[in-house]
């Protein structure tokens, strides 16, 4: 088992966690624009707060997983879970649930415990992860957790 280690991104991150997403869908510039548009408070989802962070997980020099979020108005939420991927090799090993644990942490940091994510229903690894740690339907195409804080006590 690798020796994975949590921090937040930093600016030289951006490309790797470009290639991490583009691996599902879009193309490394796309991604690359996206993500540290996303970060640097220049490109905004959806009824996005100016507040954001992102936090990736790494194997020595190599990242492996990152996690995004910001404070929203969206949905009746006071946050908003934008992006979750851990690349392909490094899955089932608890990266995501690690990531998820830092996110949760942060948005409790600022005060906000109702937190939604956009799931696609068919995403079913995306589903079960999301529901083993608490979130609950919200509509057709949104999780959410009443209170994030429970990821914390798990
Ligand atoms: C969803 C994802 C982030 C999970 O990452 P991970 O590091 O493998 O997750 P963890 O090891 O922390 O958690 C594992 C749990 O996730 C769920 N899960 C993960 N992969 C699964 C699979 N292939 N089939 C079913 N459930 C799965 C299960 O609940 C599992 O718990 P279990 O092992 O007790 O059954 C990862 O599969 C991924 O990056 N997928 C592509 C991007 C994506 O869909 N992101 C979410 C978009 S909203």
């Amino acid at each position: 088992m690798p020796a994975i280690q949590y921090r937040k991104i930093v600016s030289t991150d951006i490309p790797a966690l470009a290639a991490i997403r583009s691996a599902n869908w879009g193309d490394l510039d796309y991604w690359q624009h996206r993500i540290s548009g996303y970060i640097n408070g220049e490109l905004h989802p959806q009824q996005a707060l100016m507040q954001r962070d992102i936090f990736v997980a790494t194997d020595g020099d190599k990242i492996v997983g990152f996690i995004a979020g910001h404070l929203t108005k969206r949905l009746g939420c006071e946050g908003e879970l934008e992006w979750l991927d851990v690349a392909e090799d490094y899955r089932r090993m608890g990266i995501a649930s690690e990531l998820l644990k830092l996110l949760a942490d942060w948005f409790v940091q600022q005060n906000c415990f109702r937190i939604c994510v956009d799931v696609d229903p068919k995403n079913m690894k995306a589903q079960n992860f999301y529901r083993k740690h608490g979130a609950e339907n919200l509509n057709e195409h949104w999780l959410f957790w009443k209170d994030i804080s429970v990821v914390l006590n798990n």
